[in-house]
């Protein structure tokens, strides 16, 4: 048991810095074991009293502390587990500490750690305190010069900013000098030592400055490094051209990293990724790698400007820089491969992984007023509902003055940590009116239900429409408030054309209807015609829509609804109502084969990207039906899914299988969005006909794997054969491993890929990988391919009757969390939903839970989580 509960920080207890730290002079001794860490700062009041100095540090230990130039006695200061406090201290002077600390022996990869025999750090959010005495916390922004020496073994030392100094020790040893002339918070600050190769290259910016670009990687990978330097130099000019954002240094480095608890990290002018997240060929990496790689070199690159040039004053504005450049990354990924392919894709990710958080007991607001453990909330919340809030901003006010906006911001705030306020402020003023009812998303967790009415008169030429909407009580937020909603809508006719319409008087094709209260109701005219409602185009708010539309109106959207967006989704809502129906045991067979034609009519369209037909044959993912199911029943849920995809299997067998003949790549490869969509409908084809194993499916499936020539074919055949199952497959798999048993990031796939085996054995074949030699729960890769693909990817097995699949992650959860509360924390989402399956599983997830916060010495990250999960209000 925890012997005290912990106690949360809260937003409303925010105060400025008692002491300013202008700059910091630090000097590495790296050495494995025991490295020694000295640290000058200028320290300066900030405000009219003297207070103790309090600086953050935890696991350091103290060689010395002294204040100008005069060694402290240790009566004259304290340390505890968490702080270094000094009493007295005069209104500026200089502070001089020098620690040890032993980055071999740190397994929570979160400050100064080894990976792969290098040296490497992750600060943010609070990792800097585990490497030297300092005000660990965002809104202190410092100038940092680093020097670092170390054996030659230790082959480049990098830091941030620029390169002043490098050469020898006269014991043989090397150092280097780095400055970085940028103010920063220190959780921006990075170090690396060790053998790497280097990919190089340069771009001359927008007004005429030379920039080197380098990235940094395990010996032998730099040519897998070439796609990432790409999507780098395509990201700068595109923040150029989008934004108007110069890069500012002479020198921009990447380095990727095998050990990494996330996915990459925007550190100031030296961008460290897992490695995950960096390194692709045709051989080794997926399509869906290489869209990620894009996406993240791009994500971290814009955090330059917002994150990293403007920072946030407190933890709690976290979304101030996750939410708006998750927003630029999308917009980026959107111009590079196509806005409603893109668009669809982060729709089916914030269904999947945002509004199960949403709904569930550790649903919270994009800006939370309080935490345990801030490292619990780089959430899909944070990031991607972030994100949205965003982009309804610029639909609201519109792409001129978003801009104008964004610009002020920039302008206004360079060089400082500030708030979410101080941002939509900035906006307000752009457009010379009030956003504090807007201010609301940031404040209101939940997903809001909004419901469409239509009347239509035929005799007035008009359309009514009510809309209403509320949003379900979350955890500690009861009652709610009706937020600004921004619906896009347009009218079609019976056979798909535009419908044109007039808004107060004005002819339009397609209007934005702000709906602002509980309910509002709105009248269009000249709607000469019944029409087809196509709403929530291109899904302009993160909400729940529903509407009283007849299946016979998703058939029209679903065949020729000009919104991309909204032809997709006609499909998901026909498919999701017809898997709940079969698993609430009222099968339509009926309505299956008629979605099954349609679904083979919207193939047949030749104007259509084959990347859009792929994402039309994926179904609503089985998280997804459960969130709309209740109680949720996944085995359920899994056999109804699997009958759907059996009846497309079987209506459009001819038709998916000269698909899968006719799209298979003949020329060369080439991971752009043409070649990947291609390869995802061909794969798409054949995942749905495996679903249909007779023995030309099974040969159509090793054909595909035998003959892949590139990593997304060969894992897209593999998958194919996993659901077909027997010796096929485990021949499959064992010639895949055999192949790729010295390549990481290829086995981390060949261990996913089984977690997610769909048979009555998976429990136990995972059980069983986790005494496979190249199991190593240490490396967070690893771990979540086998351990949070099961429980994240596989819910029919997770939600096993027998609680065996909650018994597992469990265990899981509590060995990791005695070497890695960070990464042990991000697996227990899985259990979080507890409430809202069948009772009996529901019941059973509980005890797991009560099971983890009752565990002895549990870190206070996964406790936050398990007992939030557990807590009743
Ligand atoms: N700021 C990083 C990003 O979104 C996220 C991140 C990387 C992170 N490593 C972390 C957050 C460690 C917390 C802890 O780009
Ligand atoms: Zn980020």
């Amino acid at each position: 048991m925890r012997t005290e509960t912990p106690q949360p920080i809260r937003l409303s207890d925010y105060r400025p810095p008692a002491y300013l730290v202008d700059e910091i002079h630090l000097d590495f001794d790296l050495q494995p074991s025991a490295t020694r860490v000295k640290a000058r700062l200028s320290l300066r009041r900030n405000g009219d009293h003297a207070e103790p100095l309090v600086l953050n540090g935890e696991r350091l230990t103290s060689i010395s502390v002294a204040i100008d130039g005069r060694r402290l006695a240790e009566g004259d200061y304290a340390i505890d587990a968490e702080y270094l406090t000094i009493a007295e201290v005069p209104a500026a002077f200089i502070l001089e500490t020098e620690v040890e600390i032993d980055p071999a022996a740190n397994t929570s990869l979160d400050g100064l750690y080894m990976s792969g025999g290098r040296f490497c750090t992750q600060c943010e959010a609070e990792g800097f305190r585990k490497i030297t005495w300092f005000p660990d916390r965002p809104d202190v922004l410092a100038r940092y010069t680093v020097r670092m020496t170390a054996d030659k073994a230790f082959q480049r030392l990098l830091s941030n900013g620029n390169l002043m100094e490098s050469g020898q020790t006269p014991d043989g040893r090397h150092y280097a000098v780095w400055n970085d002339p940028f103010p920063k918070p220190c959780y921006l600050f990075a170090l690396v030592a060790g053998e790497l190769d280097v990919l190089e290259d340069s771009l001359v910016t927008m007004s005429g400055r030379k920039v080197d670009l380098r990235i940094y990687v395990d010996p032998g990978m730099s040519e897998r490094a070439v796609y990432a330097m790409d999507a780098l130099k395509r990201s700068m000019k595109w923040d150029e051209e989008a934004f108007g954002r110069e890069y500012d240094l002479d020198l921009f480095m990447i380095v990727a990293v095998r050990d990494f608890n996330f996915g990459a990290m925007e550190n100031k002018g030296l961008n460290i990724f897992n490695s995950s997240l960096l390194l692709a060929d045709q051989a080794t990496a997926t399509d869906f790698d290489y869209e990620r790689i894009e996406s993240v070199v791009a994500h971290e690159y814009f955090h330059n400007w917002t994150g990293d040039r403007i920072t946030c004053r407190d933890w709690f504005q976290l979304c101030l820089k996750e939410g708006l450049t998750v927003f630029r990354d999308q917009s980026f990924s959107a111009d590079m491969r196509g806005a409603a392919v893109q668009r669809i894709k982060d729709v089916k990710a914030l269904r999947a992984r945002q509004f199960s958080e949403d709904q569930g007991p550790l649903a919270h607001p994009v800006r939370p007023s309080s935490y345990l453990k801030i490292d619990n909330f780089y959430t899909a919340t944070i990031y991607e509902k972030g994100s949205e809030i965003i982009g309804m901003l610029k639909t609201l006010i519109g792409a001129e003055a978003f801009r104008k906006g964004m610009d002020l911001y920039f302008d206004r705030w360079d060089g400082h940590a500030t708030t979410v306020e101080a941002f939509i402020e900035c906006f307000a003023e752009a457009l010379g009116q009030d956003l504090t009812t807007f201010f609301d998303w940031y404040e209101q967790a939940g997903t809001p239900r909004v419901d469409i009415r239509r009347t239509y008169d035929d005799a007035a030429k008009t359309l009514k429409l009510e809309l209403t909407q509320t949003t379900p009580p979350t955890p500690g937020q009861l009652s709610k408030k009706p937020l600004p909603i921004p619906v896009r809508l347009g009218l079609l006719d019976g056979e798909g054309r535009t419908l044109a319409f007039e808004r107060d008087g004005q002819a339009v094709d397609e209007t934005v209807v702000v709906l602002d209260a509980a309910k509002a109701n709105l009248t269009l005219t000249g709607v000469d015609r019944e029409p087809v409602l196509s709403a929530l185009r291109g899904f302009s708010a993160p909400v729940v829509l529903t509407t009283d539309a007849a299946p016979k109106d998703r058939y029209v959207q679903l065949a020729a609804d000009p919104d991309l967006f909204n032809r997709w989704e006609a499909g998901q809502d026909l498919a999701r109502d017809l898997m709940l129906a079969r698993s609430a045991g009222t099968p339509d067979e009926v309505g299956e084969e008629r979605y099954a034609e349609a679904v083979g009519r919207a193939l047949s369209d030749q104007a259509a990207d084959p990347a859009f037909k792929a994402l039309l044959l994926s179904l609503p993912s089985e998280a997804e039906l459960a969130l709309a199911q209740q109680p949720a029943d996944p085995a359920a849920i899994h056999l109804a899914r699997n009958a759907l995809r059996g009846r497309l299997a079987v209506h459009l067998a001819e038709e998916l299988g000269r698909l899968h003949t006719g799209l298979q790549d003949l020329g060369e490869f080439s991971p752009d969005a043409a070649g990947a969509g291609r390869r995802a409908l061909r794969n798409m084809a054949l995942d749905i006909l495996a679903v249909d194993p007779h023995a030309e499916n099974a040969e159509r499936a090793y054909g595909h794997y035998e003959a892949a020539g590139n990593m997304t074919d060969a894992m897209g055949g593999l998958s194919a054969l996993m659901q077909i199952g027997g010796e096929p497959f485990e021949k499959a798999l064992a010639d895949f491993y055999e192949r790729w048993k010295s390549e990481p990031l290829v086995i981390d796939k060949w261990f996913a890929l089984q977690a997610r085996a769909p048979d009555e054995g998976a429990l136990g074949r995972v059980l069983g990988l986790t005494a496979h030699p190249a199991f190593d729960p240490k490396n967070p890769n690893r771990l979540r391919a086998l351990v949070g693909t099961f429980a994240a990817g596989n819910p029919a097995r997770f939600h096993d009757e027998s609680g065996a699949g909650y018994r597992f992650l469990a265990d899981q959860i509590l060995s990791v969390d005695g070497y890695n509360p960070m990464t042990a924390a991000r697996l227990l989402e899985p259990l979080g939903g507890w409430r809202r399956y069948r009772p009996d599983l529901g019941g059973l997830m509980r005890a797991e839970l009560e099971r983890i916060v009752s565990h002895e010495g549990l870190s206070k990250n996964v406790y936050e989580l398990a007992s939030r999960a557990l807590a009743q209000d």
